[in-house]
């Protein structure tokens, strides 16, 4: 029979000599587990006759209670230990200067977008979207841009290889084919605009083969070009920030509206700069008119009910306007210093012109 005395000082010792608590636990099995060598004594005082019991009894839980407390204690200390070592790992001195990270910047053509598209959706206007591939039929021939008009020539369009019922993609070269989608798929009244991407195969310092437009279209009963003009009048002042923009209508001749419209605004040149918003000067900025019937047919809406009107802008244009950037190609050069330069703080951009 093992004495109690005997098992109590090593047990102890080796309490104190755990280092983990793994180590302990496995201690903690040995004397006081289901076949621990403490457990062994208790259950064979159920074989003791009465006196050995009344004996041996207290002396058993003696130990058992002994071993349990140290046990305890001991857990108590690794487990402060183990909480003190994590938090002297995990340190944090949140004093030490944050390291430096490189912060982009917003390329100020997607500023523009931005802006302008903010000004547009807060009149009412929501953001329609069309493939960079176009038909031929939603490119031109539904914008009554007929076979063989000198429009397409105009417009250096990137054309596909014929496929096999003998039709050429194209490259859209406007937003303008959204104008037609969107009535295709909607009933009036629309109220739309859709910036995107377009593409011509052209290249100086006013003309790169990718550039931004936004395309907008408004048709309901009843509209006439003193909605256009107040749209617009509004639009530009709103963009250039000056609440007594010039801005001027002329006419013009776009295939698909009528009458037709180009957009300009008051500038002047003052020492080499270009000043908007004064002076006799004017500058284009954008094409606009009333839907042609032909374009409403060809969207299947009845012009005798509805009318429309629409306008597109190029969007390098409007930045480089207000932003002050002199080459169009300086928007596609991918140069760190002209963006670091001309670009937007994320925050800013958040704010900015709206
Ligand atoms: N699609 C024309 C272009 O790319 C711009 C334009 C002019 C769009 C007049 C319009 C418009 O919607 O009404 O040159």
């Amino acid at each position: 029979m093992t004495d109690a005395k005997s098992l109590q000082d090593p047990f102890l010792s080796d309490i104190k000599a755990a280092n983990d608590l793994s180590a302990l636990e496995e201690i903690r099995l040995k004397a006081l587990g289901k076949q621990g060598k403490v457990t062994q004594l208790m259950k064979s005082l159920g074989k003791m006759s009465p006196e050995e019991r009344q004996e041996k009894g207290p002396v058993y839980n003696a130990l058992r209670q002994i071993l349990t407390e140290a046990l305890a204690n001991r857990r108590h200390i690794l487990e402060e230990q183990a909480l003190e070592a994590r938090l002297a790992s995990e340190y944090l001195d949140v004093t030490l200067p944050v390291r430096h990270q490189a912060e982009g910047r917003i390329h100020p053509l997607s500023q523009a977008m931005f802006e302008a598209i903010s000004i547009l959706k807060e009149m009412g206007f929501s953001v329609a979207e069309g493939p960079h591939i176009e038909d031929d039929f939603y490119n031109f021939t539904a914008l009554n841009i007929p076979e063989l008009h000198p429009a397409r020539q105009e417009q250096d369009t990137f054309y596909f290889r014929e496929d096999a019922s003998g039709q050429r993609k194209v490259l859209r070269t406007h937003t303008s084919p959204v104008q037609i989608r969107t009535m295709l798929q909607s009933k009036p009244p629309l109220r739309i605009i859709a910036p995107g991407r377009v593409f011509r195969s052209d290249y100086d310092q006013t003309h790169t083969p990718v550039f931004h437009q936004i395309e907008g279209l408004y048709v309901d009963k009843n509209i006439h070009m003193g909605h256009l003009k107040g749209c617009l009048i509004d639009f530009c002042r709103r963009y250039f920030d000056n609440p007594r923009l010039p801005v001027r209508f002329r006419p013009a001749y776009f295939p698909f509206t009528e009458p037709s419209a180009e957009v300009d605004i008051a500038c002047t040149r003052r020492n080499g700069q270009l000043l908007i918003g004064e002076g006799e000067a004017w500058l284009e900025i954008l094409g606009a008119g009333m839907v042609h019937r032909k374009v409403l047919e060809n969207g299947g809406i009845d012009p005798d009910v509805y009318q429309g009107f629409a306008f597109g802008m190029g969007v390098e244009r409007i930045a480089m306007l207000k932003y002050g950037i002199p080459d169009l190609r300086s928007f596609y050069d991918g140069d760190q210093r002209w963006l670091k330069h001309h670009g937007f703080g994320a925050y800013s951009s958040l704010m900015g012109g709206v």
